[in-house]
């Protein structure tokens, strides 16, 4: 905590943004183009009285130094402090001996994989036994600076080539295997994982090698893809394969397409679609949903229609997750996006490709066609919907019925209330059947849902709350208690017509990063604030054990009202916030009779009417 004040204290924001744009001076405070959408007129701010900046445009987003460059770069909390920090000239931690080992550890691991890429690489590129792959290459239309690009490279077919390679340059076996590049056999001793194949790097964000995709190079007969176990460096579910190269034209375009696989990455990109990437052949997490958020909120997502996880999804939308096998993992899970919209405030929609087709080879045959594609994609509760049409058989009464069971649970995921009634409207529509019916068994499917939910409470026992040390940690301590906490108070907001909790909403960037991995292990099986100690930066782990400290037994309900109380406090103060920023740049702008003091003052109307709405919830009696 002391250090992030610390560095907070020695950088000045201004200086810090104007690194990254030209700033003009607008009175006391700077303004310029908005780096995070596109505008032709300034509405970014800088105030360096209170070190915060603000969007007034269309992405209304706003914040401290920290929040500033974990945007801008796309860093996490942890790598904003490393670099601010270094910036600031502040010691970070005195770290413990054991940890600074582990550390180095985890640097040979990182510098073993990037010499494991160079290595394959050159063969690719020079290895006489490396023609077929040359080959392959070609036929599959992937050109020489696609190859850089992506470091493509081969493995040899030999057992021992890459073991005796990097055990040369002084890796350990044991290094070599945690790496994921050897594999280790009942007996003891290790061989290659990938022989006879191309290598394809996967690297993290900021463009590190932490594992590989290796395809063959025969037709039929063997695995396509082998790619890296899981390691402390390569997880899957955490990464995006081309995320490094496509995250600046994410941003610019505010769009992001997500296809399922490596080869499909390649040739958007080599075609000039450059804000592609792939969540190789998973479904999509919330990991990499929060991943993507830092550079746009709207998700486009290629599906194949034929693929066995989507047909399975559409028979039956409740049952499909049980009933698929294993490897069979859904690509698809409709709820689970829709969830994401509602928690996560993300926007997404479903491209659906010409049977037979993926996007590697629409790209190749039929670029316009492709882009056309993105933007029709609809948006999930929609796809759903026209894919269970197409299925039907119309005419009959009962598959209408059907469709309309099937789509209830997904409705039910619509956060938003209005949208969800406008959907149940459409389906009404187009299945030709009475509105009010559709609606009373949506209702209906409502108030069971909430009835599942609520667990039978004990015996009410005298009630301790967390003492409040700020409002922040009040409300981040409140959080930690139950992990379906959150949930229900984004519901809350929700019905109140008010964006989900965000990171954004705490001010201190310690908070912040602890909210960002309490939400993010929430997606996550067994949450805890146990675990969450673990995986929060050195700087903030004391502060969640003080946060989750003490012996609190409120009922569910009794939790989930001071969550509610607190999460509407903190907005109110953030909001309230904002509009006074807001009303020194209307004086400002009055006083020099600038043209903007009048759309100004129009917004400090819109955030006095939403604080409104917040002290209007905040005194509504609860329970
Ligand atoms: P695809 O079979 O669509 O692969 O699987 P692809 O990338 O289009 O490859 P080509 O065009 O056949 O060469 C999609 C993704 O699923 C994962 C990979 O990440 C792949 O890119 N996958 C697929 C595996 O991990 N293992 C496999 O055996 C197959
Ligand atoms: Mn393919």
């Amino acid at each position: 905590m002391d250090v992030v004040d610390e560095v907070k204290d020695r950088l000045d924001i201004v200086e810090v943004v104007s690194a990254y744009l030209p700033l003009q001076k607008a009175g006391r405070n700077f303004k310029a183009l908005c780096p995070f959408h596109t505008e032709k007129t300034p509405s970014f701010y800088v105030f360096p009285d209170s070190q915060r900046w603000h969007c007034f445009g269309a992405c209304g987003e706003g914040g401290d130094v920290f929040s500033f460059v974990m945007k801008m770069e796309g860093w996490d909390f942890r790598t904003a402090l490393e670099e601010l920090a270094k910036r600031a000239g502040v010691e970070l931690r005195p770290r413990a001996p054991e940890q600074i080992e582990r550390e180095q550890e985890v640097q040979r691991l990182r510098e073993a994989l990037a010499q494991a890429a160079a290595y394959y690489h050159r063969l690719l590129l020079h290895a006489p036994e490396a023609q077929a792959a040359r080959d392959y290459v070609a036929e599959r239309g992937l050109s020489p600076e696609t190859v850089e690009r992506f470091l493509l490279g081969y493995g040899l077919p030999q057992w021992d080539a890459l073991r005796n390679h990097l055990t040369e340059k002084g890796f350990t076996p044991d290094e070599l295997v945690e790496a994921g590049l050897l594999v280790r056999r009942e007996d003891g001793t290790t061989y290659d994982r990938f022989r006879g194949r191309l290598t394809i790097p996967i690297r993290d964000v900021r463009g590190r090698v932490v594992g590989f995709g290796a395809r063959t190079l025969e037709p039929k007969g063997v695995p396509k893809y082998i790619n890296s176990p899981k390691t402390v460096l390569f997880d899957k579910s955490r990464l995006l394969f081309g995320l490094d190269m496509a995250r600046q034209a994410i941003r610019e375009e505010d769009r992001v397409v997500i296809v399922e696989g490596y080869m499909d990455v390649m040739r958007a990109h080599q075609e000039g679609f450059r804000n592609v990437v792939a969540q190789m052949g998973t479904a999509l997490t919330e990991a990499q949903v929060r991943l993507l958020q830092r550079y746009t909120r709207r998700f486009v997502l290629a599906l194949d229609p034929d693929a066995a996880g989507l047909q399975a999804t559409l028979r039956g939308l409740e049952v499909a997750r049980e009933s698929l096998e294993r490897e069979a993992e859904p690509v698809f899970d409709p709820r689970g996006l829709v969830g994401f919209e509602g928690r996560l405030g993300a926007e997404i929609r479903i491209l659906s490709l010409p049977a037979g087709q993926d996007p590697d080879d629409l790209i190749g045959s039929d670029p316009q066609r492709w882009a056309a594609l993105v933007e029709d994609a609809l948006p999930v509760v929609e796809f759903v919907f026209q894919q269970l049409l197409a299925q039907a058989d119309l005419e009959d009464a009962k598959e209408r019925a059907r469709i309309v069971d099937r789509m209830l649970p997904l409705l039910r995921d619509v956060r938003d209330p209005v949208e969800r009634e406008v959907y149940a409207q459409k389906i009404a529509r187009v299945l030709q059947l009475d509105e009010r019916t559709v609606l009373s068994r949506l209702h209906h499917s409502e108030r069971e849902a909430v009835r599942g939910r609520r667990k039978p409470s004990a015996a009410p026992a005298p009630a301790r709350r967390p003492t409040p040390a700020d409002l922040e940690g009040y409300c981040l301590a409140v959080l930690l208690r139950r992990p379906w906490l959150l949930a229900r108070v984004n519901e809350a907001l929700a019905e109140m017509d008010l964006e989900p909790l965000r990171a954004q909403d705490f001010n201190d960037p310690a908070h912040r990063a602890v909210f960002e991995e309490w939400e993010a292990m929430l997606a996550e099986p067994q949450p805890s604030a146990e675990r969450l100690r673990e995986r929060v930066p050195e700087a903030v782990g004391q502060l969640v054990e003080e946060l989750a400290s003490g012996e609190e037994n409120l009922s569910d309900e009794q939790w989930v009202r001071e969550g509610v109380k607190a999460a509407l406090r903190l907005r109110q103060r953030n909001l309230k916030q904002i509009e006074a920023d807001l009303r020194a740049l209307t004086r400002e702008a009055e006083e020099e009779g600038r043209p903007e003091a009048a759309e100004y003052g129009q917004a400090c109307l819109e955030y006095a009417r939403a604080i409104l709405r917040i002290q209007q919830a905040l005194a509504r009696p609860w329970g």
